[in-house]
């Protein structure tokens, strides 16, 4: 059920009361979640940056897509130590250290009661000039929001996506390297434009030698003939915490699984394909650019990895309470 939807149902006003849904949202009655930015909790309706922020204004700073399962944040470690890698690949310093990060995720939850659901860890480069120079920024922002979130619906889970390979190209490595999570997203977004274009729900994304790299907010797997696959990070794949999750699942149950350069011909003729997210967690993939992958059905390996990989988020992570 969507937030505004929820916030409906929980308000004490009848629902035949005729009311607009976006104006009920502005006023203090639903100001219900609690936004961390620079060590304050605030109203969700007071949570704002300055229009002179470079996150805004340039898209200059770096961002974490987190889960929460069953009262614990999965995989919290290794989002932090990301969020951290790619600060300090391009040169933000982020004011507060990893411990004290990893403190205002778990708080943020607490203070929403958020026990599943997904939270948004965002760090600005902060407020500068309209120049672009970082350097006329003082002090990096950061910011956390917890909410809900249902990237696919159910369906696609049961029966596979049908996706698409799109012409937009992965960045290359010396531009804006695939593997920083910065919150310069455009290069996603056309390639996922393509995808709403094309009438499908996710893009493959081919790197300049015509590999395939990931898509536009997952990494991609293959199976064949038992064997688990994914393209290498040097392929212009993000270092995805799910993906890397997946591949210690394959190791557990004995799947054997590389990391090859793989073409859009290794995927017409996989078995099985699937796209791993924090957002999408593991989705099947049945069809691509037209060609229906192994019998058209979600397969039995991704069946065996998905059922260790929802066994961890349930059983793993740091607790909130
Ligand atoms: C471009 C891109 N690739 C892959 C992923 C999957 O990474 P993770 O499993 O760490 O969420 C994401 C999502 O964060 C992404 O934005």
């Amino acid at each position: 059920m969507s937030r505004k939807r929820r916030l409906l149902l929980e308000s004490p006003i009848s629902s035949t009361v005729a009311f607009d849904i976006q104006s009920r949202l502005g006023s203090p009655l639903f100001c219900h979640m609690k936004v961390y930015i620079d060590g304050k909790f605030l109203d969700e309706k007071n949570a704002k940056v300055s229009v002179f922020d470079h996150g805004l204004l340039y898209g200059d700073g770096v961002f974490e897509g987190i889960r929460a399962y069953n009262g614990r944040v999965f995989k919290l470690a290794e989002h932090i130590e990301r969020l951290y890698w790619s600060a300090k690949a391009i040169l933000l310093t982020i004011p507060i250290s990893p411990a004290e990060m990893t403190r205002a995720v778990v708080e943020t939850c607490r203070r929403n009661k958020l026990r599943d659901g997904y939270i948004r860890l965002v760090v600005t480069r902060g407020v500068g000039t309209l120049g672009l120079n970082p350097n006329r920024c003082k002090r990096a922002s950061v910011i956390v929001i917890a909410d809900k979130l249902q990237l696919y619906p159910i369906e696609y889970y049961e029966k596979g996506l049908d996706i698409v390979t799109v012409a937009t190209t992965r960045m290359l490595p010396n531009s804006v390297n695939p593997a920083i999570k910065s919150l310069n997203y455009l290069n996603n977004i056309l390639a996922k434009i393509e995808a709403n274009n094309a009438g499908v729900e996710e893009a493959i994304m081919l790197n300049s030698e015509g590999f395939v790299a990931e898509c536009t907010g997952d990494n991609i797997f293959i199976v064949q003939k038992g064997r688990l696959m994914t393209p290498p990070l040097s392929a212009g794949a993000l270092y995805g915490i799910t993906r890397n999750t997946v591949i210690d699942c394959a190791h557990e149950l004995q799947i054997p699984s590389s990391e090859p350069n793989l073409t859009r011909y290794d995927l017409f003729t996989a078995d099985e394909c699937f796209l791993t997210g924090t957002g999408a967690e593991l989705i099947p993939v049945v069809k691509i650019d037209g060609r229906i992958i192994g019998n058209g059905k979600p397969g039995p390996v991704y069946g065996r990895l998905n059922q260790r990989f929802r066994e961890l988020t349930q059983t793993t992570g740091e607790p909130i309470e």
